[in-house]
């Protein structure tokens, strides 16, 4: 029996496809900017985006990083919400490498900061406050439920930041979920952002790398910042190679990990002792939690792993499941059944 992998969309392994292109990859040192592959692929990644210019990096962490060390110099200030992943997860980069300062504000559940929140963090000019330099948004919002932020939402935050001589920058892990889910064109989403990051290597499939988009004079600078982070690779057409795959034949099959994502979460809100607001799940990641007392999140998860079965504990009471490729309806249905089997043994 084959294990169903729900931890996370960064488990996909590349398509048939992607090993063929990444065979056939032409190649060129990408830091002297001769890598035909690396061009093709950022060439490609802008005008997907709506922007001048874009730079392939190792990964969203990386993407995060250099777009925050092009924006802000030390000493400044940016604003992000408390649950995001660029300030749970990345290892604190912009402080530690950076000098920058995170002034967070609350996430809402679904993802967005209330503008006048954002606007409240905006310091003012006194010699006591670091200077705001840049505001980052997370779309989709993988702590907060997935949740797609909307183009209005995006607009209003970014005609805020314009207001205050701020820049924003989008964490665009999943860009192309939220675009998928809310059925628009992805530009609609990155018009008004001045940088973002989305990532090939999650639900596109691809097996590394991250692009980071801005105009032209944005995307020069982060080039160094992406040099001094170790970031600058040489023959890295044999990563851009599965990218333009993901690019080309990864993006509309989402729909499905969205349906799937439903399911499950429909499954999951059947089970007694298992709570779930499924009109949450807009995207591929479903979060849900166990009843008071009835075991532990960590005894769940190796309960599953018995019956073949992998999701993620993430709290006192919490868990994870992310839908991907390679996940089928099937497998949703046997994951429910196996969390039912569980929960009524438990
Ligand atoms: C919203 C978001 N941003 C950034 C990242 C970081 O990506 P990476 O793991 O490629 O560094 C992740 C990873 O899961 C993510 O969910």
């Amino acid at each position: 029996m084959m294990t169903i992998d729900l931890r996370s969309d960064t488990v996909t392994l590349p398509t048939p496809s992607m090993r063929e292109a990444i065979y056939r990859a032409e190649l060129g040192d990408d830091v002297f900017g001769e890598d035909p592959t690396t061009n093709q692929l950022e060439e490609m990644a802008a005008e997907r985006m709506g922007k001048e210019a874009a730079l392939l990096v190792a990964s969203g962490t990386m993407g995060n990083l250099v777009c925050t060390l092009t924006h802000c110099r030390r000493g400044e200030e940016v604003i992000l919400g408390d649950r995001s992943h660029t300030f749970l997860y990345e290892a604190g980069g912009m402080s530690t490498l950076g000098g920058i300062h995170p002034h967070t504000i609350s996430n809402q559940p679904d993802g967005t900061m209330r503008l006048e929140d954002i606007e409240g963090a905006i310091r003012g000019d006194n010699v006591h406050f670091p200077q705001t330099r840049l505001i980052c948004l997370e779309n989709t919002h993988n702590r907060c439920s997935g949740s797609a932020l909307t183009s209005e939402y995006i607009d209003s935050a970014a005609a805020l930041a314009k207001e205050h001589g701020l820049s924003v920058h989008l964490d665009g892990a999943r860009i192309f979920n939220a675009a998928v889910a809310l059925g628009i064109d992805v530009k609609e989403l990155t018009a008004n952002v001045d940088s973002l990051s989305f990532c090939l290597s999650k639900g596109l499939s691809a097996p590394v790398g991250s692009v980071v988009c801005g105009s032209s004079e944005f995307i020069a600078e982060a080039r160094r910042a992406r040099k001094v982070l170790g970031g600058g690779m040489r023959q890295a057409g044999v990563i851009a190679a599965a990218g333009i795959k993901a690019l080309e034949e990864m993006v509309d099959r989402l729909a499905e990990d969205h349906e799937n994502a439903r399911r499950l979460a429909e499954g999951i809100a059947s089970i007694t002792g298992l709570l779930i607001e499924p009109a949450r799940v807009q995207t591929n990641i479903v979060y849900f939690e166990l009843d008071e007392g009835r075991m532990t999140p960590k005894a769940l998860v190796t309960e599953l792993n018995k019956k073949e079965v992998k999701l993620l504990s993430v709290g006192v009471r919490r868990l994870r499941a992310v839908t991907h490729y390679g996940i089928s309806t099937e497998d949703i249905d046997l994951t429910v059944k196996a969390l039912g089997e569980v929960m009524k043994a438990a």
